[in-house]
C-alpha cells in the first residue's frame, strides 16, 4: 500500500442526479435488504438543478470512516450507510495512481478509511427526495474510488439497500425499478427504459408546498400499509404490473396523453393506499389538493391532458407539462393561484429554468398581480384571498442525466491536503 509516505489522499468526486416516481414505489416485502412489492417507474430530474455532489477520499492517515453532510459532520452507524459501504467494499479491486505513486491493493480497502462529504443543491428539509440522490452518490462515487468492475444496473442494486428509490437515480432519463424475485435482492434493480433525449421537450415545475408538521417517514408508512391495507395487494399484485407495462408504451411512443393519465392516476392511488391504512396517513395537504384541482379542472377543460401531476411522501407537487408552451400556461395558473407574499421576490420564487417565466410573458411582481382567470375557471379570486405563502417556491426543471464523475479538482468538496470539508 502507498506511496513513500503515508500521506497521501486520493479522491473522487460525482454528481448524481434525484428522480420522481411516475408509478409509485409502496410497501417492501423484506425490510433489510429493501425490497419492494411492485415495479416502479421514475423519471430522472436535471442535475443542473437537482442533484447531489459527493466526495469520497481514502488514505492510511484517516483514523475511522467520517462524513459530512451540507458542511455538518453526520453518524455513519446505521443500517442504510453501513449496507452501502460494506457491499462496496468486498467488490473493492486494485488500483494504482502512478503519478502520485499510489498502489492499493483490494484487500487494503477493508482496513483503509474513507472520509465523505456530501452536498445537496436543494434544501434536505424541502422532501424532495435527497436520500434518493445521495444514497446513489454515495455508491456511485465510492465505486469510481474502489474501481468496482459492475455497471451501473448493479450498482443499482447496493444503492437500493441504502434508500429503496436511490437505485433509479443510478440512469438518467426513464428508469425502471425491476422488483426482482430472488431472496438475496440480486435482480431486483433498476434498468434505463430511455435516455433523457429520447423525449426531452417535456418541462417539470415543483411546487415546494410548506409544510406545517413532519409527515409520518417513508419507511413506518409503508410498513404500516403493508400491515394493514388491503388495498394495497390489490395495487400491487392487479393494478401496478399492468400500468408498468402501459406507461413503458406511453414513454417509448412518446404518447403524453396516457403518460399524463398513468402518472396522476397512479399517484391518487397511492395516496389512496396510504388513507387506506391503519391509522390513516395524510401527506397531500390543502394546497396539495388544490394544485390537483386547477390542474384537472384545465385538462378536462382541454379535453386532453395538458400536464399531469405527481405527490410522493409529503405535500409537494411534481408536475409534468408536455412541452415548453403547456409549461408555460401552467406556471400562469400556478402563479395567479398561488402568488408570492409580498417580501418575496420573484427571482427567488421561481427557480431552475427561468426560461419558462419568460415563455409565460412574466417580467416582474406587475405581471404576476395583471394575471387574469384561466377560461377554465368562472369566478376570479380577488388578490386579497389568494393563499400567499402557501407555495415556498417552484422549481422548473426538466427530464436530465444520469450519474457523472467530477474530474476538475476545484469541484472536489474535501481539501486535498487534509481530506476534511473545505
Ligand atoms: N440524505 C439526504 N441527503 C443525503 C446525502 N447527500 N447523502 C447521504 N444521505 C442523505
Amino acid at each position: 500500500m502507498g506511496g513513500e509516505s503515508e500521506k497521501w489522499i486520493l479522491m473522487v468526486t460525482a454528481r448524481t442526479p434525484t428522480n420522481i416516481a411516475v408509478i409509485k414505489y409502496w410497501g417492501k416485502r423484506d425490510e433489510t435488504l429493501i425490497l419492494p412489492i411492485n415495479d416502479s417507474i421514475s423519471v430522472t430530474l436535471d442535475p443542473s438543478h437537482l442533484c447531489t455532489t459527493t466526495t469520497v477520499s481514502v488514505s492510511p492517515s484517516f483514523d475511522q470512516d467520517r462524513m459530512w453532510l451540507n458542511g455538518k459532520e453526520i453518524s455513519l452507524e446505521g443500517g442504510r450507510f453501513q449496507s452501502c459501504l460494506r457491499e462496496i467494499r468486498v467488490r473493492a479491486q486494485d488500483v494504482e495512481d502512478k503519478k502520485k505513486g499510489i498502489k492499493i491493493k483490494k484487500e487494503d480497502w477493508q482496513k483503509l478509511h474513507l472520509h465523505i462529504a456530501s452536498y445537496n443543491n436543494f434544501p434536505t428539509a424541502a422532501g424532495l427526495a435527497s436520500s434518493a440522490a445521495g444514497l446513489a452518490c454515495l455508491v456511485y462515487s465510492l465505486a469510481k474510488l474502489m474501481n468496482l468492475k459492475e455497471d451501473n444496473s448493479q450498482l443499482s442494486a447496493i444503492a437500493r439497500q441504502g434508500s429503496g428509490s436511490a437505485c433509479r437515480s443510478l440512469y438518467g432519463g426513464f428508469v425502471k425499478w425491476v422488483m426482482g424475485k430472488e431472496d438475496n435482492g440480486s435482480d431486483s434493480l433498476a434498468v434505463q427504459l430511455a435516455d433523457e433525449k429520447h423525449w426531452d421537450e417535456l418541462v417539470i415545475i415543483i411546487a415546494v408546498v410548506s409544510a406545517r408538521q413532519k409527515e409520518t417517514s417513508s419507511t413506518s408508512g409503508m410498513r404500516d400499509t403493508v400491515e394493514t391495507s388491503a388495498l394495497i395487494q390489490h395495487r400491487a399484485k392487479e393494478v401496478v404490473p399492468k400500468r408498468i407495462v402501459q406507461m413503458e408504451d406511453a414513454i417509448q411512443n412518446r404518447d403524453f396523453p396516457s403518460f399524463a393519465r398513468l402518472t396522476c392516476t397512479d399517484s391518487n392511488q397511492f395516496h389512496a393506499v396510504c388513507l387506506d391504512t391503519c391509522p390513516p396517513i395524510f401527506y397531500m395537504n390543502d394546497t396539495s389538493h388544490r394544485i390537483i384541482s386547477c390542474v384537472e379542472k384545465w385538462n378536462s377543460a382541454e379535453g386532453a391532458p395538458q400536464v399531469a401531476y405527481t405527490f410522493d411522501a409529503g405535500p409537494n407537487a411534481v408536475m409534468i407539462a408536455h412541452n415548453k408552451k403547456t409549461a408555460a400556461l401552467l406556471l400562469q395558473r400556478l402563479l395567479y393561484n398561488f402568488p408570492p407574499q409580498s417580501d418575496t421576490d420573484l427571482d427567488s420564487y421561481i427557480i431552475g429554468d427561468k426560461s419558462i417565466l419568460k415563455d409565460a410573458g412574466i417580467k416582474d411582481m406587475k405581471d404576476v398581480e395583471a394575471l387574469t382567470p384561466p377560461p377554465e375557471v368562472k369566478d376570479s379570486i380577488p388578490l386579497s384571498q389568494k393563499s400567499k405563502g402557501d407555495v415556498s417556491y417552484f422549481i422548473c426543471t426538466r427530464p436530465g442525466g444520469g450519474p457523472v464523475v467530477l474530474s476538475d479538482e476545484t469541484q472536489s468538496l474535501l481539501g486535498p491536503l487534509t481530506g476534511l470539508p473545505k
